[in-house]
């Protein structure tokens, strides 16, 4: 795509609604591109974890319930992101942590980097939320520069189990402050993760 379209493609998050779900199934659950990074979604796909997703969905705001949103990009379901609830971190209980996937058509075009910059600027307007974690597989070297570009740095790691892989991840750790993200927003071109 020519950057001149790109930078014209609009980006956005909104609630995630029940007429999703096919898009859903087939750009998420039904790739095991898409699934292999994650830790909640089995392979073979199982419509039963889809309709439990979206049967969990609240319309509460956060703190209330998870901040769950659709990527959206130029009107058309392309993923979620959210801002899930504190309690999931050994060594960080307090802070909230964001999750992401998008559709494989969607790579590589820096969407992934806007959505997380949306999620930021909404979590950093909660009360009381001044630090973000997330937690990425190590080898997931595209989610990591999505990450550094928005100002995460690693601070530990983990081992997660991955439903779809059957089998524990070894995971890093990382966190942005709200003053991270600000500085980082100025930034042109960030910095990426070795590899
Ligand atoms: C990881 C993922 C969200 C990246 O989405 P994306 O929209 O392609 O990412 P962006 O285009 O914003 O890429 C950001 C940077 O990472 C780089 N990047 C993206 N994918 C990459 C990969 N697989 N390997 C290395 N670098 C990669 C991009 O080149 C870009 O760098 P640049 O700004 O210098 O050009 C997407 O591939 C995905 O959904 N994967 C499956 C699910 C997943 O991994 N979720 C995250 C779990 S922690």
């Amino acid at each position: 795509m020519e950057n001149w379209l790109l930078a014209n493609t609009q980006v956005s998050l909104r609630p995630i609604v029940r007429t999703d779900f096919d898009a859903f199934w087939q750009l998420g659950s039904c790739n095991y591109n898409v699934v292999r990074w994650l830790t909640g979604a089995p392979w073979p796909p199982q419509r039963e974890n889809v309709e439990a997703f979206f049967a969990q969905i609240s319309p509460a705001p956060y703190p209330q319930a998870p901040m769950r949103r659709a990527i959206v990009v130029d009107g058309a379901f392309a993923g979620t992101i959210e801002l899930a609830l504190p309690g999931d971190l050994e060594d960080y209980p307090h802070l909230p942590t964001i999750g992401y996937w998008l559709g494989e058509p969607f790579w590589g075009k820096g969407f992934a980097s806007r959505a997380v910059r949306l999620i930021l600027q909404q979590a950093f307007a909660i009360e009381g939320v001044g630090t973000v974690a997330a937690r990425a597989f190590q080898e997931n070297a595209g989610s990591l520069n999505v990450l550094s570009k928005a100002g995460f740095k690693i601070v530990g790691a983990c081992k997660r189990y991955s439903k779809a892989r059957g089998e524990t991840v070894a995971c890093h750790v990382l966190i942005v402050t709200h003053d991270d993200f600000l500085k980082q927003l100025d930034l042109k071109d960030a910095n990426h993760f070795e590899r």
